[in-house]
């Protein structure tokens, strides 16, 4: 007989498959639902599509222990759970705000099948307010709701849900919140109990934070680089301040991915609705798109000042490192400002995606090198410091590279005759 806590999980991507697989290697047992049948098809087959460490090997063991199950729909998930996560997607809409049609899908399927005294917590990132309103769509006075969110990184999915730096829990129902605390309890990490509108909160104002803080560093590498100082020492000069610290200082392309776009965009929404306004993160958003435009204008300088008809070789195409997401990416961004001033773009990233619109995608970093105007790395693939730069100075025909994450060794670079061009130092001459 299978033990553990009976827990359904509505939606099988990012966050809902880690927290499925996640909360049944905890001990629990979990009905992972989703609205595609050939995902659940597959995942029930242990074929796990998302390229995240460790993730295969968890939902194996759990389909083999019998304590991971895949369904379709949520209504098929519902029956006997004792506690409910939401974790469907929240894109954002024409007006920025998060579009909730999927979570609101779910509830409506959720409400007649769930058993009483069950809970219903929503792990998706939804604005403010968003608890409450659940509660209400259920109608059910005998389920709870509660919000928990989630703050994985893509990559080191598995790793951040197990290793969480603090589990935020809010609820109008403290017992339902400790129960939901409970199932964390072999985690080690504080746990903050509060209200669903703080929890829902802390998750919109943590990635805000973020975004902003990226903002600002990379106007302090624009600014180190017309004044003639060095943003790397500048930001470590800064981190050794234990109240700012060294995470999240790196300079780059801008900020992307799937979370900090929409999720400042949503916020940024939701204060407009209230008649507010958050001018600082307007800015942090408005100086990320300005961060694009800065980068191609050095790819535009490296050309010659037209980038018309020239090749442009991309190294990294995915939002970050160690993901395939390209999602909301900025080297796809940057790439589309370059493509509308007619460059030819030839791409290479190691997660090897399929076609990308307007970009060559090509086997390996030579291949992107090869008869390029100008190498721009965009993502910070480790593989990228391990390049053969004699290599690659034999077959690019400029002899700029752009480095805008500042990942690569400038000596290297340099001393196979290439111009090293990074964020925040002074030009090469
Ligand atoms: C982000 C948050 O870090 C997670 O805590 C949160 O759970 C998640 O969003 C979400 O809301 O689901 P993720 O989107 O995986 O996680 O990406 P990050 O690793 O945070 O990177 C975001 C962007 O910032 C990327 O484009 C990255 O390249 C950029 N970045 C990050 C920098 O440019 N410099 C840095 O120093 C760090």
């Amino acid at each position: 007989m299978v033990s553990g806590v009976k827990i359904a999980v509505i939606g099988a991507g990012y966050v809902g498959l880690t927290t499925a697989a996640c909360l049944t290697s905890l001990g629990h047992r979990v009905v992972c639902a989703d609205i595609d049948p050939a995902k659940v098809r597959a995942l029930s087959r242990g074929e796990v599509t998302i390229r995240e460490p460790g993730m295969a090997e968890l939902v194996g063991v759990g389909l083999a222990e019998g304590r991971l199950r895949f369904v379709v729909g949520a209504g098929k998930a519902a029956p006997g759970a004792e506690v409910v996560f939401l974790c469907v997607p929240t894109p954002m809409g024409p007006d920025g705000a998060a579009k909730l049609a999927a979570l609101e899908a779910a509830v409506a399927e959720l409400r007649d099948p769930l058993p009483p005294d069950s809970v219903v917590v929503n792990k998706s990132t939804v604005p403010v307010g968003t608890a409450a309103r659940v509660g209400e769509l259920l109608g059910r006075p005998d389920v709870a709701v509660a919000s928990n969110p989630e703050f994985l990184r893509e990559g080191s999915a598995v790793h951040d849900f197990l290793n969480p730096d603090r589990i935020v829990i809010g609820s109008a129902d403290l017992d339902a919140a400790k129960r939901v605390a409970a199932l964390y309890e072999a985690l080690n990490a504080p746990v903050l109990l509060t209200d669903p509108a703080s929890s829902e909160m802390i998750k919109y104002a943590a990635n805000c934070y973020l975004a902003t803080r990226l903002s600002f560093v990379n106007s302090i590498a624009e600014l180190c680089e017309r004044m003639g100082a060095d943003v790397n020492d500048v930001t470590r000069g800064m981190g050794y301040d234990q109240r700012i610290g060294t995470a999240f200082l790196r300079p780059g392309p801008g900020w992307g991915g799937s979370c900090f776009p929409k999720d400042a965009h949503a916020l940024l929404r939701s204060a407009a609705v209230i008649g507010s306004d958050f001018p600082l993160l307007r800015a942090a958003i408005d100086t990320n798109a300005r961060q694009q435009r800065l980068v191609v204008g050095k790819i535009r300088q490296a050309v010659g000042g037209r980038l018309a008809g020239t090749r442009v070789g991309l190294l990294g195409l995915t939002f970050k490192a160690g993901t395939d997401d390209l999602r909301d990416s900025p080297a796809l961004a940057i790439a589309e400002l370059l493509a509308a001033e007619g460059a030819e773009l030839v791409g290479y990233d190691p997660s090897m995606p399929g076609a990308v619109a307007g970009i060559r995608v090509v086997d390996s970093a030579y291949a992107a090198a090869a008869g390029a105007s100008a190498l721009v790395l965009l993502t910070e693939w480790p593989e990228f410091r391990e390049l053969d730069w004699e290599r690659i100075a034999g077959q690019i025909s400029g002899r700029y590279v752009i480095d805008a994450r500042n990942h690569l060794d400038p000596l290297v670079v340099h001393h196979a005759g290439l111009l090293h061009q990074c964020l925040g130092q002074p030009a090469p001459q």
